[in-house]
């Protein structure tokens, strides 16, 4: 390697094309690092922004004696990476600081490892900070959908806190390939127009359209993911600082939601469900006791329903008794003129060894009492009469039964509606209405009718209430309303 020996203290000054010109500034490096141009002589600004550099006499970099075609100039990998990195830092400082590591380089070749340098420490920051920019920007970039000429563009506003546009633009372009969009900032704008990958000028926060429909979504979508009893407010800062917030639609709503977390983690608690109960072994003893294998009823010549509760007690015709506490069979008087038929126990049911007592149950009661239906004088039951769950920790989250245990469990809801002989059957849900009619159909388009059997019962199809408790708040008002309006059709087709 020719490093040629320029005189000292002969100022240079490099004009780079742009903020991020690593080009410019690579072949600049290079040369001055050749031709031996001490750091402190070199000034270096963009193009047209002369105010860089005030003191620098007017040298050009091109009237250096020209660098001989074998001179070969060495570098580590490694810093080749750091330098196109720490380029788009916003330090007006760093075109002549990467000189200096690069000069310095020169000379001590294994400097990137002097993990201690006070050079290498800065260089290391700066390219953390830049890569945690261009984090950041792929986690808060919010688009906003506009019409123009063209059809559907979605723009947005974001400010970085480095020049990581450019540098940026490629993810967005992988990303959101199929859509025309723009991403305007101060330092530069970032257009896609479905192929092609401009480019501009820094824009301005007026440049960008306000609010559309689909921040509202948006928020409601943050809001019914945001999990009270996970909230770590300093992680969270951490993780989405301060002065992204003013950009991103859901900010607004963090300062309620991280008020509202204590409250709503309370409620959160009182909702999980509860483990087995510790008596689990003894109930579940209890329905086997005196019952082996063989000597077990399967119900086919029950008279009663009390008959073929009893024998349901030990059902083994598929394996989700292991688990469960036990069977949860049906509710209600023998002569009821309507049957609902839910999904299967949750995790209170399991427990209490009845139909619909959680909280899906009270929201059920309540709608039907407005319905003007006394549960008292209907039959509540269930498709699947265990409990099927997964353990998450200590708790037991639900889990949908399979076609076989629907289908399994079939035999015990025949033998139900033969002993009643109901008017009408109510389907809670897909679950029930696939374990009535004895196949998967689109609940929430066929919600509200009603489908008459081969043996002429008459199936109500409609929601189960606990997709209501799923709801975000302000969806549950009319959803709630919908299953009330079903629940009154109801009521009219017992009359
Ligand atoms: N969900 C159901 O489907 N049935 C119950 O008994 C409770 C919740």
């Amino acid at each position: 390697m020719a490093i040629a020996a320029a005189s000292k203290g002969t100022r240079h000054t490099v004009r780079l094309a742009s903020q991020t010109d690593f080009a410019g500034w690579r072949d600049a490096a290079r040369t001055l690092a050749l031709q031996g141009v001490d750091p402190s002589d070199v000034s270096w600004t963009i193009d047209g922004n002369d105010a860089v550099d005030l003191f620098a006499s007017p040298t050009a970099i091109a009237n250096l004696p020209p660098v001989p075609a074998t001179a070969e100039l060495r570098v580590p990998r490694r810093f080749v990476d750091l330098a196109e990195a720490v380029i788009c830092h916003s330090d007006p400082a760093r075109f002549g600081f990467l000189y200096r590591i690069l000069w310095r380089l020169q000379r001590e070749p294994h400097l990137l490892s002097v993990a201690t340098d006070p050079d290498v420490r800065r260089l290391e920051e700066m390219e953390k900070s830049v890569r945690r920019d261009i984090h950041k920007m792929r986690a808060f970039v919010r688009f906003r959908r506009i019409a123009d000429e063209a059809g559907e563009r979605f723009v947005a506003w974001f400010e970085p806190a480095h020049f990581i546009v450019e540098r940026n633009a490629p993810f967005f372009v992988r990303r959101f390939t199929g859509m025309r969009w723009t991403i305007l900032t101060p330092q530069a704008t970032a257009d896609w127009d479905g192929t092609n990958l401009a480019i501009g000028p820094g824009a301005s926060k007026a440049d960008a359209p306000a609010e559309d429909a689909a921040e509202e979504l948006w928020r409601t979508y943050f809001r019914s993911i945001f999990n009270p009893a996970r909230l770590k407010v300093k992680a969270m800062a951490a993780e989405m600082p301060k002065k992204y917030w003013r950009n991103l639609p859901e900010a607004s709503l963090i300062p309620d939601l991280i008020a509202g977390a204590e409250k709503s983690a309370r409620e959160m608690i009182e909702r999980m469900p509860t483990m087995p109960a510790p008596h689990h072994q003894t109930v579940q003893a209890k329905h086997w006791k005196n019952r082996p294998e063989e000597t077990q009823t399967n119900g086919a010549d029950a008279a009663s329903i009390a008959e073929l509760r009893q024998a349901a007690a030990g059902c083994r015709r598929c394996p989700l008794w292991r688990d469960a506490t036990q069977t949860v069979f049906g509710e209600g008087p023998e002569n009821a003129r309507v049957v609902f038929v839910g999904e299967q126990p949750g995790d209170q049911e399991d427990i209490a060894g009845k139909p619909f007592v959680g909280p899906a149950g009270r929201l059920f009661d309540a709608i039907i009492e407005d319905a003007g239906i006394e549960r008292a004088t209907t039959y509540v039951t269930n498709a699947v009469k265990h409990f099927k769950f997964e353990p998450r920790g200590k708790r037991r989250i639900h889990a949908r039964p399979n076609a076989g245990e629907i289908q399994a469990c079939r035999w015990w809801i025949g033998h139900e509606l033969k002993l009643i002989k109901p008017d009408l059957v109510v389907a809670l849900g897909a679950t029930a209405a696939q374990s009535l009619l004895g196949k998967a159909v689109p609940i929430t388009k066929m919600r509200g009718q009603t489908v008459t059997r081969e043996d002429g019962l008459e199936v109500f199809l409609t929601v189960h209430p606990s997709y209501l408790l799923r709801l975000p708040d302000d969806a549950k008002a009319a959803e709630r309303g919908r299953f009330l309006a079903d629940m009154l059709a109801v009521k009219k087709l017992m009359a």
